[in-house]
């Protein structure tokens, strides 16, 4: 089945002192989605932003907003983030022991369920919740910072979950982020990836933000179809 590849642009990497300058860039540019990391200072070191960013990115952009969740008990903050107008929220299987109660709750709140896994973790932790899920988000770096290299073996990963996917007829998106450049994007939408996380590649001090989503999705036609 051909999937169309969208990209998701993560604000890590924008200025965040000119926050809404950089989303609009990014949705003038193309982007289909902007991706929103959330980070707690403890299931990652570093801090990030909360729910009252979400609200004012809702305000400066029509893209959906998918906000990654890299925190600890994310069931206390899942409602909070859907009322402030994420339209994906996206769980670490790491953070829940009741996955298939945390999976129905983001959709209960109204938003489309995400849920993912870091590298070292198994495809089969979310067997059992994917005929329930939106979105599955294969991790090809260990969250927590951006600009990291791409770990290889994420590609079998992907291959493995688009196999899982398939079989149960799921229509859910199959994302991967981490790492996602010109040379990784390719192999990785051919492994089965169908959207692309990419932070440092698309907002950097290089180039535009236009000229970067242009490369990217160059790359991708050039790797051609998966
Ligand atoms: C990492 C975050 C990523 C990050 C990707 O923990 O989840 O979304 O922004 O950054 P790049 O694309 O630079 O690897
Ligand atoms: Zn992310």
């Amino acid at each position: 089945m051909i999937h169309p590849v969208r990209i998701a642009p993560s604000i890590l990497a924008a200025d965040f002192a000119h926050l809404g300058d950089q989303v609009r860039a990014a949705e003038a540019a193309g982007a289909d989605m902007i991706h929103v990391d959330v980070m707690d200072g403890r299931f990652v070191p570093p801090i990030t932003i909360g729910p009252l960013v979400v609200e004012s990115l809702r305000a400066v952009t029509s893209l959906p907003l998918d906000v990654h969740l890299m925190i600890i008990e994310p069931e206390r903050q899942i409602d909070a983030f859907a009322a402030a107008g994420a339209h994906t929220i996206t769980v670490h299987v790491e953070t829940c022991p009741h996955l298939d109660r945390t999976v129905h709750q983001i959709k209960q709140g109204g938003a489309r369920a995400g849920v993912t896994l870091n590298p070292a973790t198994s495809v089969e932790t979310l067997r059992a919740v994917l005929p329930e899920v939106d979105q599955v988000l294969v991790m090809s770096v260990n969250p927590g910072w951006g600009g990291q290299p791409f770990i290889p073996a994420s590609l079998e990963k992907l291959k493995a979950i688009r196999g899982m996917l398939d079989t149960i007829g799921s229509q859910a998106a199959l994302e991967v982020d981490g790492g996602i450049q010109e040379k990784t994007a390719g192999p990785a939408v051919a492994a089965g990836a169908d959207l692309l996380v990419a932070g440092s590649a698309i907002f950097n001090d290089r180039e535009s933000v236009a000229a970067a989503m242009t490369r990217l999705r160059t790359s991708i036609e050039r790797a051609g179809p998966a």
